[in-house]
């Protein structure tokens, strides 16, 4: 007997933001009225897609069991890793009981909280009949440098050369596979990294650029800006 394949969600949110340098982790800076990963699970929430969003958070965390969204319905929380993707498959591991392995995941790094429903699903009708997954991804405006030390050596062909952003989409036994089978490999910074290791070609999609992710002081405001953009969007 075939199920229709649910969707689910994995926030990776066990980071401290080394680059950030606040006095706290930088998903719980404030922004927009609340904090940086209440912006972003609002934004998961909203899409009404999941079944279910497993958020990993670091043990140490205490600013996580303060926020009323910890306690949501659809919010299960996961213990932390080490390295991000550690994260990543401790957050599935915590679905797996109602998880199926042709179930699609989407997994959405929590300092990403300008994410708009219409990228969620753009990606989701763009993958559904694809038998492997992918990204959000954005092409490159800049001409890129190949360069040793302060010497170029030579120009990259921009053509070939995409962003990977979050959401990652993938499927929920194939994933935590090439997840499981990548642990502690330091070149797996993203899910489709982890399935490149296997052999698996993941798609990309075009996502919108204001999809940033949070990384240093001068993110915050110019996240500030893009919701507000698209709050005045939605009104018009
Ligand atoms: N993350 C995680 N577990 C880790 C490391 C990172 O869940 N061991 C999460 C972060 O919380 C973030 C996402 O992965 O939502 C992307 O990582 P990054 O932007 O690098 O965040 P930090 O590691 O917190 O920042 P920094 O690298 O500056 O310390
Ligand atoms: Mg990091």
């Amino acid at each position: 007997m075939s199920h229709s394949p649910k969707f689910w969600a994995v926030v990776p949110a066990a980071g401290v933001g080394k680059r950030m340098n606040a006095d706290r982790p930088k998903q719980y800076l404030p922004l927009a009225g609340m904090t940086v990963i209440e912006q972003t699970l609002a934004c998961l929430l909203q899409a009404e897609v999941f079944t279910a969003i497993s958020v990993a958070i670091s043990a140490e965390d205490p600013y996580w069991p303060e926020l009323a969204i910890a306690k949501h319905s659809q919010v299960v929380t996961a213990p932390g890793g080490r390295e991000r993707a550690d994260s990543v498959l401790s957050g599935l591991m915590a679905l797996g009981v109602q998880a199926r392995d042709q179930d699609w995941v989407l997994v959405h790094d929590a300092a990403r909280p300008c994410l708009t429903s219409s990228d969620i699903h753009r990606l989701i009708n763009t993958l559904i009949n694809d038998p492997v997954g992918g990204i959000l991804a954005l092409s490159s405006h800049d001409t890129l440098k190949n360069v040793q030390g302060q010497t170029i050596l030579g120009t990259l062909d921009r053509s070939h050369i995409w962003r990977a952003l979050t959401p990652q989409m993938f499927r929920y036994g194939m994933l935590s596979a090439a997840l499981q089978a990548a642990e502690g490999n330091p070149a797996v910074t993203d899910e489709a990294s982890a399935l490149e290791l296997q052999g698996w070609q993941p798609k990309i999609v075009e996502g919108r650029p204001d999809n940033i992710k949070i990384t240093r002081p001068e993110d915050l405001p110019l996240a500030q800006f893009y919701l507000q953009q698209a709050h005045n969007e939605e009104q018009a």
